[in-house]
């Protein structure tokens, strides 16, 4: 049973099926490659801002090692951002305990010049310690990635707020800010990958990852929010087994 015209079509399916697997594997480093430029921006920005400090302190011993230390831990953060999405940190390491407040602390240092220059009012309410098991990089993005949407959602001298608890057998990471909130309408799409409402400065990407990395976490991620005028904010709630 060599059907000339089985044979053919059995050829092309082949060769068919080939190009489908080659365009998928483009699209998955494509998506890769765009993560880990999402991520890496802020700790580049926050490199930037800090070099510019340097140059005008230059003069100054003291200001010099303080911006050179935060310099470095920025450099760190970036390089454990790109290995992370890249997976070498992931295939060789499984998650560690660590005091999630450090990574708080972490993650407002990357945002710390835009909280400074919109005159933020922070809100920190944050027990001594909330230990999980966690991928370092990976969760600093999230934490990083909340705080950035709070900062841009918020007027200056607005309230953000982190508020982590340790609760029976799971943490809670709360990022809430009283910004100008999330329409009804949009409610139902801010995790879709590509979803933005900020134009040229948003690629929609930053929530999509968050909930993709705390699923790896077996935890969840809920937002609760207003865009009632006068009583705006919104609420994005972590929850991780420990
Ligand atoms: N705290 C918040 N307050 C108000 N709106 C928010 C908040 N967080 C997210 N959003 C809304 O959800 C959308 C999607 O957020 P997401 O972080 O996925 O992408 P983005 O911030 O637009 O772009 P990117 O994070 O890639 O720079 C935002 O464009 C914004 O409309
Ligand atoms: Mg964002």
């Amino acid at each position: 049973m060599h059907d000339p015209i089985i044979l053919d079509l059995q050829h092309k399916l082949a060769i068919a099926t080939e190009a489908l697997r080659k365009s998928e594997e483009r699209a998955t480093a494509g998506q890769l490659a765009l993560e880990v430029m999402h991520d890496i921006r802020n700790p580049l920005e926050s490199l930037r801002n800090l070099t510019y400090l340097t140059s005008i302190e230059a003069d100054n011993p003291d200001k010099v090692r303080k911006y050179s230390a935060l310099a470095d831990e920025q450099m760190a953060i970036a390089l454990d951002i790109a290995d992370s999405t890249l997976g070498f940190a992931r295939a060789s390491i499984s998650p560690r305990s660590v005091n999630l407040i450090k990574l708080a602390e972490a993650a407002l240092r990357i945002h710390q010049q835009t909280i400074e220059a919109k005159q933020v009012r922070l809100v920190k309410d944050l027990p001594n310690e909330v230990v999980a098991p966690v991928y370092t990089g990976e969760m600093l993005q999230v934490l990083s990635n909340l705080i950035h949407n709070a900062l841009d959602a918020l007027p200056p001298a607005g309230t953000l707020c982190l508020r982590f608890r340790k609760r029976r057998g799971e943490v809670h990471l709360i990022v809430a800010d009283n910004g100008h909130g999330i329409p009804d309408e949009h409610v139902d799409s801010v995790f879709q990958p590509f979803f933005t409402t900020k134009e040229d400065r948003g690629t929609g990407l930053g929530l999509a990852i968050s909930r993709r990395i705390v699923e790896r976490h077996r935890g969840t991620i809920r937002m609760r929010s207003s865009a009632r005028p006068g009583r705006s904010g919104s609420i994005f709630k972590i929850s991780i087994p420990v």
